[in-house]
């Protein structure tokens, strides 16, 4: 099979790549308690800079959008001296990098919380699973459901960190509006029972998520801001599946393509299932989108090749394929097998399983 396509220049929006492999967003749980990166942190993502873009892990836009201990934020100047090096390092090795802007919504639990409050959400409905306290892995604490005027200050807390990540030296923003957080909490009908502007018909469960997209957008123009989606997946937080999934992301898909944005980005079917490109019509939401689209969950390199060289997809992005492989772009051009990295060592902890990897 053709290797070309996988491995050529392309353009997201307004970010050139060199090649169509993008390294997922992946939380690895090491900055300090104070969401401040550590110097590790460049060191990690420089060795990984040879993917066409790279999606830094999930960063809390604000202190009440944290779930998870050890998470970096973008919400101080330290947050943003501390990422300055991180991009600066990607863009010495000739990399992109853009970040990814979270809020957990109701996967958290008051102990990460300011004063031990709830955590908050579209509705007050309680999520399964577990989040990672400093005390281990606990269920999610019962979240209260926010009102209408405190949805504008959320707002604000992305348009913030959407300038910090400009201050930071990244070369744009993706939205994660997947994965059971926040934004997808208000899209699917299962998790939010509002009465107001926000709930209810499929453009009122949308109008959050494209009303942050605008904010970002603002800070940084649509053609650099990027938004993730995960449709068919329930794995975080046992969340169920919205009632008719494909209207409503494809309602999205179109309002998003009319901003421009640079890309949509899809875990295809359910989270570390493999790849469920086939349970979803991919295609009909690229089409209502109508700009990049990146394929991710489960992609192999004969997926890989097969998915650009069809033009299933734009970009390719590979979440525990990069852990262990830092040079993972060489690695699928010489057909090198891949080493797969101890699942142990994912989250928190130091250099050991992050940045002590060989390459070949
Ligand atoms: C350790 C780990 C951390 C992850 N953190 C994030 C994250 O911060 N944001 C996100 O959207 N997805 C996250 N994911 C999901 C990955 O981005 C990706 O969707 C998933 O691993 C499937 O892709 P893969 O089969 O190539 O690994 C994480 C996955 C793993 C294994």
């Amino acid at each position: 099979m053709s290797t070309e396509a996988l491995f050529s220049p392309t353009r997201i929006g307004a970010i050139d790549v060199r090649n169509r492999i993008a390294m997922a967003p992946l939380t690895r749980s090491r900055a300090g308690m104070d969401g401040v990166q550590t110097p590790l942190a460049a060191d990690y993502y420089g060795q990984r800079a040879s993917a066409g873009l790279i999606i830094a892990e999930a960063t809390n836009i604000s202190r009440q959008g944290r779930g998870y201990a050890y998470t970096p934020g973008l919400y101080t100047d330290a947050h943003v001296d501390a990422w300055a090096p991180v991009t600066a390092a990607v863009h010495a090795a000739g990399g992109r990098i853009v970040v990814q802007l979270w809020h957990v919504g109701r996967m958290s639990h008051t102990s990460l919380q300011e004063g031990g409050a709830a955590p908050v959400a579209p509705s007050a409905i309680q999520a399964g699973g577990n989040v990672f306290t400093e005390a281990g892995n606990v269920p999610p604490s019962m979240p209260r459901a926010l009102t209408t005027e405190e949805i504008a200050g959320i707002l604000e807390d992305y348009r913030q960190a959407a300038r910090r990540a400009k201050d930071a030296g990244f070369d744009g923003v993706e939205v994660h509006a997947a994965n059971g957080y926040l934004l997808e909490q208000f899209l699917r009908d299962s998790t939010n029972f509002r009465d107001d502007q926000y709930g209810g018909s499929i453009e009122n469960r949308a109008r959050f998520p494209l009303e942050v997209v605008e904010a970002v957008a603002g800070v940084w123009g649509a053609d650099r801001v990027g938004l993730r989606l995960s449709p068919l997946s329930t794995a975080i937080g046992d969340t169920p599946l919205d009632s008719t999934p494909m209207e409503t992301h494809g309602y999205l898909a179109r309002r998003l393509g009319e901003m421009g944005l640079a890309y949509l980005h899809v875990v295809e079917g359910q989270l570390h299932a493999g790849n469920g490109a086939e349970l979803l019509d991919v295609q009909a939401l690229r089409e209502a989108f109508g700009g990049a689209y990146i394929a991710n969950n489960g992609y192999d390199r004969a997926r890989a090749l097969s998915a650009t060289a069809s033009g299933h997809a734009d970009m390719i992005a590979f979440g525990k394929p990069f852990i262990g492989n830092p040079d993972l772009v060489e690695r699928l051009r010489l057909e090198t097998p891949l080493f797969e990295a101890p699942a142990a060592t994912f989250f928190g902890g130091g250099a050991e399983g992050y940045t002590e990897f060989a390459r070949i």
